[in-house]
């Protein structure tokens, strides 16, 4: 049930629910009939710092009273600092930040300028990947939700799997020199939380180098510490040309996103036009929200502190794929995003669901995919993390037990 005024996403509207919610603290969010939800997925991977951050909303409240609106090339300290501080946290040489008001407008602006600087129209990506809803970032995701959009903008090359081989072997089938950029999530998230080998970002890397490919590392879900880092690509030893960001950006608490750009990327555009731009380039309040959404990851050092509860993590998902072999395995994930697949009919399908929400449990479960992905707030206390995984532990055993 619920407002029928207005669409509900993914879902026809028959089929889908809402729910009616009214605040959050900290890890838990607070539903309308007074319930309150231990949020270990995060949302939608954006909320990386929880509820009602007193820092975040305070610097929302205090844009809003100076300066709530502006032209996109408006210059104002809050998007100055927050460029200056993206351009810092990313590696030695970037040297542009174009804002957007999402994930998949950062990769639609990330195509975009790759298409222009290379001169280039080809784009590789893989399957197991989510790039953003709109047409042009649908059609480089590969999963699921882009066969129905399809025709979309063509000329998006997909390849399966992890193997570094075969992403070579695809880019010299497809033309020495053809594609403008390749596209990858340093671990595709809610296609599975998919860990690379090794060698899979070196190689790629150097392919790209061969062909003159722009690397484009969509960081939308990993970025801001999600994988113990700030970026997930520096955990494979490799510089990207441009990295795309959102989600984390501010937390949720605003919608933003950004095209992180290399120089040797960005100085295309000092004399060729950039054919791109947004009414909200750069909106006050949500530049606000992420250059508080930054200073609260760095004070409270929270890149490390997901580093640091992995091992935890991992070992109570461990521990559940043991006492459930049926139904649970393959325990996996970097800081604190991390995975199970789940086996079931779909009857256990229906009573997983309905038992973890008997226990108040946000995560990220798929029948579709046979995954639960688990993303917690980076502010997670680590004995509130044990309990969120125990009580799915208790969900699972009870939909197993029949
Ligand atoms: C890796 C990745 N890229 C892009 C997007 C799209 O971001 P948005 O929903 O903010 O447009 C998502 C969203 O889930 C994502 O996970």
């Amino acid at each position: 049930m619920g407002n029928k005024d207005y669409f509900l996403t993914w879902s026809s509207q028959r089929g889908g629910t809402t729910v009616s919610t009214v605040g959050g603290q900290g890890v838990h969010l607070k539903m309308s009939d007074g319930s309150s939800w231990l949020d270990l997925g995060s949302l939608s991977y954006q909320g990386n710092l929880g509820f009602g951050h007193p820092d975040v909303v305070s610097a929302i409240q205090k844009q809003a009273g100076e300066m709530c609106l502006t032209m996109p090339n408006a210059s104002f300290p809050v998007k100055d600092e927050l460029a200056r501080r993206l351009l810092e946290l990313a590696p030695e040489g970037f040297t542009k930040v174009f804002f957007t008001l999402g994930g998949s407008e950062a990769n639609e602006n990330a195509m975009k300028i790759a298409r222009l600087a290379t001169g280039r129209h080809k784009f590789l990506a893989r399957y197991r990947s989510y790039h953003g809803a709109s047409l042009g970032a649908l059609g480089l995701t590969g999963d699921f939700r882009r066969p129905p959009l399809e025709p979309g903008i063509g000329n998006v090359v997909h390849i399966l799997g992890q193997d570094a081989a075969h992403l070579e072997e695809v880019m010299e089938l497809e033309g020495r020199g053809s594609i403008a950029a390749v596209f990858m999530e340093p671990i595709p998230g809610a296609n599975g939380v998919l860990l690379p080998s090794p060698d899979y970002w070196p190689r790629m890397r150097a392919a790209c180098d061969d062909h003159g490919t722009l690397l484009v590392a969509d960081e939308v879900l990993t970025g801001f510490g999600r994988t113990g880092r700030c970026f997930g690509f520096e955990h494979e030893g490799v510089v990207p040309d441009m990295i795309t960001v959102a989600k984390g950006l501010t937390a949720g608490y605003a919608p933003l996103g950004a095209v992180l750009v290399h120089e040797r990327v960005a100085s295309y555009f000092d004399d060729a036009v950039l054919y791109a731009g947004l009414t909200n380039y750069a909106h006050p309040l949500c530049c606000a929200a992420a250059l508080a959404s930054l200073k609260v990851y760095e004070a409270e050092d929270l890149y490390t502190r997901a580093a640091t509860l992995e091992p935890g993590l991992l070992a109570e998902l461990e521990a559940i794929a043991r006492a459930q072999p049926d139904h649970a395995s393959s325990p996996r994930g970097r800081g604190l995003l991390a995975a199970l697949d789940i086996k079931g009919d779909p009857a256990f399908w229906e009573r997983l669901g309905q038992a973890v929400a008997k226990r108040r449990l946000l995560l990220h479960l798929s029948e579709r995919r046979g995954t639960a992905i688990f993303a917690p707030p980076l502010i997670i206390d680590k004995v509130v993390l044990e309990e969120g995984l125990r009580a799915f532990a208790d969900a699972l055993a009870e939909a197993g037990s029949r």
